[in-house]
């Protein structure tokens, strides 16, 4: 939907972009802009800067910019509707909302009520005597009634329509319990609806702002011809990707990380021995997007995933899905225990909070994951192992690391350090003379280093596309210089996206309204981060014969791209073969 543009215009004038990023970010002021740890990705220098007079935010680190719209967007994981609307209740001003969406919104306020509402069934159930088996078998595996109410637990009895008439008591419709995927309608009894869980022990899914938004469902046996779990289906208020089970009460943690964990019953286990920064994945694996969603609320995660050969395999996948999210990674391996569930029961938390503090990092996890690939007992694969080895370790930039582990690796298969730091070096060597020519190469391309940072934004004439980026640079700073553009088109510009950003703004310039990048519109966070970029990174004054020049070398290019139309290639190339039978 589209909210009124002077309304747009209002909320980001009403929520400078200096007062909403303060509220997640330690600013300090330094010359014109701003600057911060950024929130986007973990760092210990601050490259987060935020520049008031235009409106914007950039981190010069992982490239991720834009307006306040856009901040409050990646900051809370909203969608536009709602961050508008989060700011708007922030600045105390009213939404005039489209009809459709002030629908969509309501909706899903039925959904979180009516999933409530669910849960204080379920729980209910657990203590009524039809609850009996569940409570037992709960309490059997190790957990405690406090427990039990911190995690809302409950169950759902051997009914088809417990579910059903509990919430139609409190006024729910049919169509709403389909939409919550809590009810089903079965396919051969044409409309019939029943309770998607039957006989299980219940687990609400709650999201960071406390809403139930979806269940996980165990039977309560280990027999192995029913699946084991039932989750809920996506729906309005559930995206099993995009939520991870105990956050809502894990980001509370003061601990300073978080520990991911495969199951349900595992994220509990840890909170009741008193690791109360963990979390779960919903029954998939770890997601780019929750990634995102960890590294909200920390930079630092401990992984600590099953130890049989599925759990090491999802070990190796998820360490490069957290690190691209900036999180720093650490992995506990499970020995003499299936899993945390298990492992607290059997050891307890002291021996546990050990493993924690001796929990080895990624070098160590591939060093080991190295090591169990080769029998050392045969020297050729000794010989491997040392050179494998020899190449990760020669990766780190620490000495002191090096030594380390270059000692481990030398112990492991029984060499002399002087031997495995011979091999380390010349690892290290082969290195750099690698990332040597890898630079010779970018220095031989210079065009290639003017290139976006995000792939999915190509400039195909880079000499426009520079000129372009300048004009709108110093267009976001001095709106007026849009009366001096003497006529010049979206058409004319050789980047489709700069083009957009254009032609938007010299729309908004000539109903007299704002310019600037919190108001552009329809731009994935890739493109705005990108013109925030543009703009934190073009520093020089606004000169209108530098704009002039702009404008003068986009129409140049434009033309100059109109002469390779097909009539004036064959032309071209007629020209030359002219000229090469001249010089036969
Ligand atoms: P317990 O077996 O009771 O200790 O539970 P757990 O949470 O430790 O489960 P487990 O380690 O076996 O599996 C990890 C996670 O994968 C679970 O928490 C579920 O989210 C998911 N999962 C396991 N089995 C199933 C299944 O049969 N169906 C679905 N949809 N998800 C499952
Ligand atoms: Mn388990």
């Amino acid at each position: 939907m589209a909210f009124p543009p002077s309304f747009i215009d209002e909320l980001v004038s009403r929520n400078p972009i200096e007062d909403v990023v303060s509220q997640y970010v330690n600013l300090k002021r330094s010359g014109g802009n701003l600057f911060g740890l950024c929130p986007f990705h973990g760092e210990k220098t601050a490259s987060f800067s935020v520049a008031p007079d235009k409106g914007i935010y950039y981190c010069f680190g992982c490239h991720k910019g834009g307006g306040v719209i856009n901040f409050q967007m990646e900051i809370e994981n909203l969608s536009y509707p709602d961050a508008v609307r989060a700011l708007a209740k922030r600045a105390g001003m009213t939404v005039p909302e489209d009809a459709q969406y002030e629908s969509r919104y309501r909706q899903q306020e039925r959904l979180w009520a009516l999933h409530a509402e669910a849960a204080r069934y379920f729980h209910a159930q657990l203590y009524a005597p039809a609850g009996r088996e569940a409570l037992n078998y709960a309490l059997g595996r190790g957990m405690h009634k406090s427990t039990l109410t911190t995690f809302g637990i409950g169950f759902a009895p051997d009914r088809w329509d417990g579910l059903i008439k509990a919430l139609r008591e409190k006024g729910y419709t049919d169509q709403e319990m389909k939409d919550s995927g809590l009810v089903t309608v079965s396919r051969e009894n044409a409309g019939h609806m029943h309770d998607r869980f039957r006989n299980r022990l219940m687990f609400p899914i709650i999201d960071v702002r406390g809403n139930v938004i979806g269940f996980g469902g165990r039977i309560m046996s280990d027999e192995k011809n029913t699946a084991k779990y039932l989750n809920s289906p996506e729906t309005l208020i559930f995206n099993k990707r995009k939520n991870l089970f105990a956050l809502n009460l894990a980001k509370k943690s003061k601990q300073g990380y978080l520990i991911l964990v495969e199951g349900y019953m595992d994220a509990i286990a840890l909170h009741q021995y008193g690791f109360d920064c963990a979390v779960a994945s919903l029954g998939t694996a770890l997601t780019e997007d929750g990634a995102a969603l960890l590294s909200r609320y920390t930079d630092q995660v401990i992984l600590i995933y099953d130890g049989d050969a599925a759990g090491q395999n999802a070990t190796k996948r998820a360490i490069p899905i957290l690190e691209k999210a900036g999180l720093q990674v650490k992995v506990l391996q499970m020995r003499d225990a299936k899993d945390p569930d298990e492992y607290l029961k059997k050891f307890g938390a002291d021996k546990f909070r050990l493993l924690l503090e001796d929990s080895s990092n990624r070098v160590e996890y591939q060093l080991n994951a190295i090591r169990s690939k080769y029998n050392l007992g045969v020297d050729d694969q000794k010989v491997k192992f040392l050179q494998e080895s020899a190449e990760l370790i020669s990766t780190l930039s620490s000495a002191v690391q090096r030594e380390v582990y270059g000692g481990r690796v030398a112990e492991a298969a029984e060499i002399s350090m002087d031997a495995m730091k011979l091999e380390i070096q010349r690892a290290r060597k082969r290195r750099a003379y690698q990332d040597k020519k890898k630079q010779e190469q970018i220095d031989l391309q210079p065009a290639k280093a003017l290139q976006p940072k995000s792939r999915d934004i190509r400039y195909d004439n880079l000499k426009s596309a520079m000129a372009e980026e300048n004009l709108i640079a110093q267009i976001l700073r001095e709106p007026a210089l849009l009366s001096q553009v003497g006529g010049l088109e979206q058409s004319e510009f050789s980047s489709a996206l700069l083009g957009k950003v254009y032609s938007q703004l010299l729309e908004r310039y000539r109903q007299g309204m704002d310019v600037s990048v919190a108001v552009l519109e329809g731009l994935t966070p890739e493109e705005t981060s990108h013109i925030a970029g543009i703009l934190q990174r073009q520093q020089e004054p606004v000169n209108e014969q530098a704009f002039q020049d702009c404008v003068h070398i986009i129409r140049g290019e434009h033309q100059a791209s109109g002469i390779r139309s097909e009539d004036d290639l064959l032309a071209f190339r007629d020209r030359l073969k002219e000229r090469k039978g001249m010089g036969t």
